[in-house]
């Protein structure tokens, strides 16, 4: 039994019930997929002499590649699924869209795929983990990679696993989404880096249940050693809530303090993980252009990430103004009144798109409840 459903202008069969997991669709991904659509044509404006070539590599029902290919522009979509009942549905899906010029499904195992073809941008969006996917993706992709991940737990360190399968300790701090994405991003570097290449993260965000990068891929050994120096620690003590940054060769100098410079706690190390900027303004406020221009289902939600993103502060980590607050037992006054008392008194602040009360600023949190009590 299938049923039709609407996002964007794509029109997309899917399983009435999810019969099997290779026919899955997600409709909670939509907002995923309305970011993915403008931002592949942002990308593909900036590079308007060339035909790019994608690859949706574990497509299910074909729901994003279909969509790249009906509303993102000029690129050449290959929508691939291992599973026969999937890839039946995706060449029904393309069809359904008459993008039949444009898409073509494939049914491979995606890393035989990935290993086999150079594709100049590159989707990876698991049940999961990305990273038994990551070694093929990161040697076939030439200018752009798409990953996702969904589990969340390992990464964000509600669950172990972080170390296994990311190679870096997550700590479970209020911060966690946007150090799940950092650790992500962390791994991906480390991996390309294997291939000489480069990541330039041009937007990564945390929503509900996944984590989603889009990275510009630069190439050469020189390039991916910048990149690779981009990784780092962040320290984060949980009796007072101080947390500090710095990079991977401090911890290899054994220059890092092992106690609190507050209240002389011992110190909880996570990482590494990519502690350098996670977004390009310039191509999200493209993107944002985009989605402003677009009838999506998603369109708000997408536009505040996207908004956000442009003007959040490049510092690995954030304050939960709420929890701020019920330290303090105070009512929490707005956080733009916060934000303009930080600014007040010459710190950097802003917000985040990893939690809605959550505010990135310099100020040390001994500094921030000071001001926070005066306001
Ligand atoms: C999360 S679903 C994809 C959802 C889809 N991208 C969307 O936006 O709706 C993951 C898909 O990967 C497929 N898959 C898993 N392992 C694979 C492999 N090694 N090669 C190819 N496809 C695979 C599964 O059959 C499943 O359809
Ligand atoms: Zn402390």
């Amino acid at each position: 039994m299938f049923t039709e459903r609407i996002e964007g202008t794509t029109h997309i069969v899917v399983p009435q019930q999810h019969l099997t997991r290779s026919m899955f669709y997600n409709p909670r991904m939509e907002l995923c997929r309305d970011i993915d659509v403008a931002c592949l044509a942002a990308f593909i404006a900036s590079a308007p002499s060339q035909s790019l070539r994608y690859v949706d590599a574990l497509a299910g029902t074909g729901a994003r590649g279909v969509r790249v290919a009906h509303e993102a522009g000029r690129l050449d979509v290959t929508i691939n699924d291992h599973s026969t009942p999937a890839f039946e549905l995706i060449n029904r899906n393309i069809q359904v869209n008459g993008v039949e010029n444009v898409a073509t499904a494939s049914h491979e195992n995606a890393n035989g795929l990935l290993h086999r073809k150079h594709y100049d941008i590159v989707d990876l969006d698991p049940f999961g983990s990305p990273v038994p996917y990551l070694d093929a993706a990161c040697q076939s992709v030439k200018k752009l990679l798409l990953v996702t991940a969904t589990d969340t737990a390992p990464l964000c360190g509600a669950h172990t696993g972080g170390l296994r399968n990311y190679g870096a300790r997550p700590l479970n701090t209020e911060y966690h989404a946007e150090m799940g994405t950092r650790v992500l991003l962390g791994t991906v570097t480390r991996e390309l880096a294997r291939h000489d290449k480069a990541v330039k993260p041009l937007l990564s965000y945390a929503a509900a249940h996944f984590i989603r990068l889009i990275i510009q891929i630069e190439r050469g050994a020189k390039k991916a050693d910048t990149a690779v120096s981009r990784l780092g620690f962040i320290a984060h003590c949980f009796s007072c809530g101080h947390r500090v940054a710095f990079p991977c060769r401090d911890l290899l100098d054994l220059n890092v303090p092992d106690r609190c410079e507050i209240c002389g706690h011992k110190l909880q190390i996570a990482g590494p993980l990519y502690s350098y900027t996670i977004k390009e303004p310039a191509f999200c406020e493209r993107v944002h252009r985009e989605l402003a221009n677009r009838a999506l289902g998603q369109q708000r939600d997408a536009m505040t990430i996207l908004h956000t993103s442009i003007h959040e502060l490049d510092i690995p980590f954030f304050f939960e103004h709420h929890a701020l607050c019920k330290t303090l037992k105070i009512p929490p006054p707005t956080l733009t009144a916060l934000i303009d008392e930080l600014r007040e008194h010459g710190f950097a602040a802003s917000r985040t798109i990893f939690a809605a009360t959550g505010i990135k600023t310099d100020a040390r949190i001994d500094e921030l409840l000071r001001i926070l009590k005066q306001l």
